[in-house]
């Protein structure tokens, strides 16, 4: 438009055109909507658009008695684009107050979406804080796979576990792995119940109204599926590995004679991942044993496991692995699972054949044998569907991305042999330390680490879908 032009028309209309011509609305700053959802093949919904979560501050109390939660989250995020409003996942709570830079935000709900809308737009790159306060008695729900998740009441507490989306129903956050980030956790209880998260405890002390605070911090990245809260009466115990690691156990009562031997081995197991896949990626390591049957699964939540009751050595093993591969590793859509629980599969084949058990060659032969003495060999449906492609959400934790994922990995190793195949295993672990990869950067890195070429190992065993043979 010829700028002089501007002069014949009235202000208002001026001011007007002004405004159509650069997309504003009043502010300065150019934003618009982001994202509801990051189109995760599975989980379209999950996560959000628009911004990236640096830190989470959760402040969180809650009463056994009433199953009321009270809580603020304070997000520390950066904008990757301009932003008029953003979503966060939330669901069911109430919302109370929302603020963004300190300033009262208008905010609404739809779903498990809670849309923010600052007061100022938001800059591409600006790094802003939100705070919600919010409330309730968190639900936990059923997943596409019928395994609960979420914030799951016990007897005398509860337990947050968020695979893959449960998260949403204990904070407000970016609810998708591939925004990883750090997070200080506390959390308040009445006196008399212990309350454990991930990472260290940075103290513990007694609050008005006799009230217990825990202050948990987790400096690594941490994707929020992995988060957990527990709450009720455990024994505690703390220790350190020799390589330097703090470990903190939180037992349920009754369980403790069930879960010994398998929890006295952590220290020797974290030495040995460290051995095979690299450095331990966090500072701090436990386990949190859990009334039995509280679930229906073990998590590998970050830096400590929860297990439904006393758990066998190779769970420990595999909950561990993860920590590796799955926590420090993180997959970038929920699709790529295998990399998770094939990998954590895999570590157990391989910590039992340096530990008197089957050989993973045993193992696998056994599998393709369909083999009534391995467990899980005949009846476990392995062969059912490609582990790089589930069916449908209801399917990624299926047998098959256990263990044919576990079997790719063993088709690797006989292509590659044992040298080059662990050094495949530390490298990956070390080129996407505390990050995000997908299966095609495996299949890349595998390839190009190895010097191998194995397209047939992808078309066969990793995306074919008749069973190998
Ligand atoms: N990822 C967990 C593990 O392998 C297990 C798990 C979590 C799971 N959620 C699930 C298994 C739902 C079946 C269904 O350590
Ligand atoms: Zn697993």
């Amino acid at each position: 438009m010829d700028l002089r032009a501007l002069s014949r028309l009235a202000a208002p209309a001026v001011a007007a055109l002004l405004a159509l011509t650069t997309g504003c609305t009043g502010s300065t700053v150019q934003g618009r909507p982001g994202a509801s959802g990051l189109r995760d093949p599975y989980f379209p919904k999950a996560g959000n658009g628009g911004y990236q979560v640096e830190h989470y501050g959760l402040d969180l109390e809650y009463d056994p008695a009433d199953g009321v939660l009270k809580g603020t989250a304070v997000l520390t995020s950066r904008a990757e684009q301009g932003l008029s409003s953003f979503n966060l996942d939330l669901s069911g709570l109430h919302v109370e107050r929302v603020t963004v830079q300190g300033e009262p935000a208008r905010f609404n709900r739809t779903g498990n979406e809670l849309t923010v809308r600052p007061a100022d737009d938001l800059k591409k790159g600006e790094v802003f804080r939100t705070e919600v306060e919010y409330g309730g008695r968190p639900k936990a729900f059923e997943d596409p796979d019928g395994s609960r998740e979420g914030w799951i009441t016990t007897e005398r507490g509860a337990v947050a576990v968020g695979e893959p989306v449960g998260s949403m129903t204990w904070f407000p956050g970016n609810h998708h792995p591939s925004d990883k980030a750090s997070y200080d956790i506390t959390l308040t209880v009445p006196k008399g119940y212990e309350a454990v998260s991930n990472g260290e405890l940075r103290s513990r002390g007694e609050r008005p109204g006799g009230h217990t605070e825990f202050v948990w911090h987790s400096p690594e990245p941490m994707a929020s599926y992995l988060a957990t809260a527990v709450i009720g009466p455990y024994g505690v115990s703390t220790g350190r590995t020799p390589a330097g690691v703090s470990l903190y156990t939180a037992v349920s009562p009754g369980e403790e004679a069930g879960s010994a031997d398998a929890l006295a081995r952590m220290p020797e197991m974290l030495e040995w991942g460290a051995g095979r896949f690299g450095p331990y990626p966090f500072g701090t390591a436990g386990a949190v044993v859990l009334p039995p049957r509280t679930l229906g699964y073990a998590l590998e939540t970050q830096t400590k496991p929860v297990y439904p009751g006393a758990p066998a050595e190779e769970l420990v093993l595999h909950e561990l692995a993860h920590q590796w591969f799955g926590n420090s590793v993180s997959p970038k859509t929920w699709k790529d699972m295998w990399l998770n629980e094939g990998f954590a599969t895999y570590a157990e084949w391989l910590w039992a054949e340096e530990h008197g058990g089957p050989t993973a060659e045993e193992r696998f032969r056994a599998f393709l044998a369909g083999d009534t003495d391995v467990d899980g060999a005949a009846d476990s449906d392995w062969d059912a569907f490609a582990p790089a492609a589930p069916p449908g959400p209801d399917h990624i934790s299926g047998n098959p991305v256990y263990y044919r994922g576990a079997m790719v990995l063993h088709r690797i190793r006989q292509e590659v042999g044992d040298a080059k195949f662990f050094a495949l295993l530390r490298g990956w672990a070390a080129d996407h330390r505390h990050g995000n990869a997908s299966t095609a950067d495996f299949t890349a890195y595998a390839q190009e680490k190895t010097g191998h070429d194995l397209e047939k190992v992808w078309d066969v065993w990793l995306y074919g879908e008749k069973r190998p043979a």
